[in-house]
């Protein structure tokens, strides 16, 4: 589908004038309109992605028009046109809303970098709804995934969950074990009691006992109450044993002892006592090697090893990074009470060619640290702390009929690096134009023009952790 520009000016030459270079430069379409009424009536019954009007018409202001528009539909790009004479009229269009505006008369360029900006928008929109419904459409596990081995994965985690077979689910670190152990959990007849975890790289080789089983009062100096143990908890739940690959070797004979016999006594009982659970383990260590290495009991991995799940890396589902970059922005902006819309396409871009050794939780980690960072509606590179590719940098120049010019193309590229620098400059300088400017190595005078030029607001950043 083309994008479509809806223009409304009641000047029937600047119509034209906008038109040609719509049809001449872009790959846009172009629909003019020169009474406001009209163009609302047009806008109901069409799609388009970008409204451009005039300030002022007769009938109807175009701010009028404006709030009329996003009234039908709130997150359409609307540019303002005006006369260089009302110009604060125009900064006052966008503080109500406008996405941008033009001041008459203006240069080609100007215009098309205007329009190409509101486009590159819409398609952070459009790409936003794709990958919410993607994740409205996502399965009942809780599990982001759209990739084959993911879906095999859901498929086996489905099969799985209903019986009582135990499960070991192995991984590098971060690839999501334990959600997937949750997820077994949840999807099992045993939903209704506890999923009890056990972290066995912190558990004490004297306190074994009595942690999993509990203990009866007076068992030992310091029992002064009866006390549950782990296991009695977990009773019809499951029992989930996280990072069995660093249980010490005492602690591997007792818990092989609990999986074999499924019967305990509480320290200092004399009551033997039935447990009725499921058991999950997981590890980001190679078992099989730590029972070459003679670190791991090979009877205790054969009892766990009953059905296995192998964790792929991340880099091995890559194209799921966008969908996950979406769930965690869903998921930390509304805990950070921030309103973010999107993801920059650059962004994304530069997250799915990133590798992550820590797999899922960095790429959580990066983006909740981005959503704290973030001033503005949409997750930027700088804000998720990523150096910009050079791709990514010369947005859409080489494409088709865009090709631009190697002037305006140079022109375009020093507006871009003008932008980024200015908003990590001002950003790590929490605002402070003074000490911006220094660091810089620049005149504040000019520092004012380039961020006049980009539109940037002082205020923006005031207050900004550093
Ligand atoms: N597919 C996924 N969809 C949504 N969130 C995920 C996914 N995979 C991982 N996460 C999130 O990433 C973080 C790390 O996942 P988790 O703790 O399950 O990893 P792990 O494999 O147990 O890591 P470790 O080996 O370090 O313990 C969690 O916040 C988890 O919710
Ligand atoms: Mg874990």
């Amino acid at each position: 589908m083309n994008n479509r520009i809806l223009i409304v000016d009641d000047e029937k030459d600047m119509l034209t004038l906008l038109d040609r270079i719509i049809s001449e430069d872009t790959h846009y379409v172009g629909v003019t309109e020169s009474h406001p009424e009209k163009a609302l009536e047009l806008f109901r019954e069409e799609d388009f992605d970008v409204v451009m009007t005039d300030l002022k018409m007769p009938g109807m202001s175009g701010i009028t028009l404006m709030e009329k528009i996003r009234e039908i539909r709130p997150d359409v790009s609307v540019i303002i046109l005006t006369a260089y004479a009302t110009i604060e009229t125009a900064v006052e269009a966008t503080q109500k809303g406008a996405d941008d505006y033009l001041t008459k008369p203006f240069r080609r360029e100007r215009l098309l970098v205007t329009l190409d900006k509101a486009m590159k928008w819409q398609g952070i929109i459009r790409e936003n709804r794709r990958l919410r419904k993607a994740l409205q459409k996502m399965n009942d596990l809780s599990i982001i995934g759209s990739t084959p081995a993911m879906i095999k994965m859901f498929d086996r985690i489905r099969q799985v969950a209903p019986t009582s077979g135990t499960v070991l689910i192995t991984g590098p670190s971060g690839t999501g074990k334990e959600l997937v152990a949750r997820a077994i959990h949840q999807n099992s007849g045993r939903r209704s009691k506890k999923l009890v975890t056990i972290n066995c790289s912190a558990i004490m080789e004297n306190m074994i006992e009595s942690e999993l089983f509990g203990h009866v009062k007076g068992a030992f100096t310091g029992a002064v109450t009866d006390k549950k143990g782990l296991v009695e908890e977990a009773n019809g739940g499951t029992l989930f044993l996280d990072e069995i690959g660093d249980l010490k070797p005492g602690l591997q004979t007792r818990i092989l002892r609990l999986l074999q016999e499924g019967e305990y006594r509480s320290v200092g009982s004399v009551i033997t006592k039935k447990a009725d659970l499921r058991f999950i383990a997981a590890t980001n260590k190679n078992l099989e090697q730590a029972i070459r290495e003679k670190t791991f009991r090979e009877d205790l991995f054969y009892r766990l090893n009953v059905i296995r799940l192998e964790m792929p890396p991340l880099k091995n589902r890559a194209e799921d990074i966008p969908l996950l970059s979406y769930h965690f922005l869903n998921k930390h902006s509304g805990l950070n009470g921030k309103q973010i819309k999107g993801i920059a396409p650059s962004a994304l871009q530069a997250l799915a060619a990133r590798e992550f050794p820590g797999n899922v939780r960095e790429l959580e980690n990066i983006i909740e640290r981005g959503i704290i960072f973030c001033s503005d509606d949409t997750l930027t590179l700088s804000d998720l702390g990523l150096s910009v590719p050079a791709e990514c940098l010369l947005p859409e120049l080489n494409e088709g009929k865009n090709m631009m010019s190697f002037k305006d193309a140079k022109e375009e590229t020093i507006r871009l690096f003008h932008e980024h620098y200015i908003r990590v400059l001002l950003k790590e300088n929490a605002g402070n134009i003074s000490k911006a400017a220094k660091i810089a190595g620049i005149q504040r005078q000019y520092l004012h023009r380039l961020m006049k030029e980009s539109h940037i607001e002082p205020n923006e950043f005031r207050g900004t952790p550093t």
